[in-house]
């Protein structure tokens, strides 16, 4: 694999029945970057990632992490490398019976040895990154959506993980909210020297944190590149989809 890329889907195939989902999909994700996937809704963005964190299997092609065919391990084998790696789910998942505080502990209780007084330390470090450390004892009844979708962050962060995927993490907050999250997703990143890869329809935030983009269009990666370069694209696809014009080449 090449220097610095962290995952990569090699001309995979997915296939749900008759419905061809992704087909000859490849997309290399660069370390320590924020890679943006974008692509009409029904696309298979979120099923990539679900690809990338091995809880999906490609009916062809390849996906690698770390240079590891994840796609032919045994379940102990994958389960390693899902450590190293956390999916943040469109619907934060967060379970209505805990705590947003045992919530977030959750990965840690079950992944590792780590001592209770010690998972109670990074929880609240993980609540504070995202502003919620004071909604500990809080049910996710609770809270808000957009707590919601820190607290499914949090849990996200709480175990370090090399690679971070969020399906789309603003969606359906106010513009203020999209900001913070969005800038939160950056501060992450750097923290951790970590990966993050987004899926998202919001363009402001998109341009704002992505460094690499990929357009997701019928089963395929069309554009690919430093986020600069593909939003300059001429490829009437991607301008058309950036312009969100009904005009164009996509069928409507
Ligand atoms: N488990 C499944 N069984 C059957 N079909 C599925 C399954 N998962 C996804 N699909 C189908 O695969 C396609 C892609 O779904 P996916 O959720 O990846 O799209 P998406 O790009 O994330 O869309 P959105 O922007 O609306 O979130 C859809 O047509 C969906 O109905
Ligand atoms: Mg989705």
């Amino acid at each position: 694999m090449a220097d610095g890329v962290i995952a990569r889907l090699d001309d995979v195939r997915l296939a749900f029945g008759e419905r061809v989902v992704l087909e000859h999909c490849t997309l290399p994700i660069v370390e320590g970057a924020i890679t943006c996937i974008i692509g009409l809704s029904g696309a298979g963005k979120s099923t990539i990632l679900r690809l990338i964190d091995g809880l999906t299997k490609p009916d062809d092609g390849h996906v690698y992490v770390r240079d590891r065919d994840i796609c032919h391990m045994r379940e102990t084998e994958l389960n390693d490398v899902r450590r190293s790696i956390s999916l943040s789910f469109q619907f934060a998942a967060l379970l209505d019976s805990l705590t947003l505080g045992d919530n977030v502990a959750l990965p840690l209780r079950e992944n590792t040895p780590m001592p209770e007084a010690e998972v109670r330390k990074v929880v609240v470090e993980s609540l504070e990154s995202v502003g919620l450390a004071y909604a500990y004892d809080n049910l996710p009844a609770e809270l808000s959506g957009g707590m919601l979708k820190r607290g499914g962050f949090a849990r996200a962060i709480v175990t370090s993980p090399q690679l971070i995927l969020y399906d789309e993490p603003t969606t359906g907050l106010d513009p203020i909210s999209v900001h913070l999250i969005t800038g939160m997703i950056m501060r992450l990143r750097e923290r951790a020297n970590g990966t993050a890869v987004v899926t998202s329809h919001d363009l402001p935030s998109i341009y704002m944190m992505a460094d690499y983009m990929a357009m997701l269009f019928e089963g395929a990666i069309i554009a690919y590149g430093p986020s600069e370069e593909v939003r300059r694209s001429e490829n009437p696809i991607v301008q058309q989809f950036l312009e969100g014009s009904d005009v164009g080449p996509i069928p409507i």
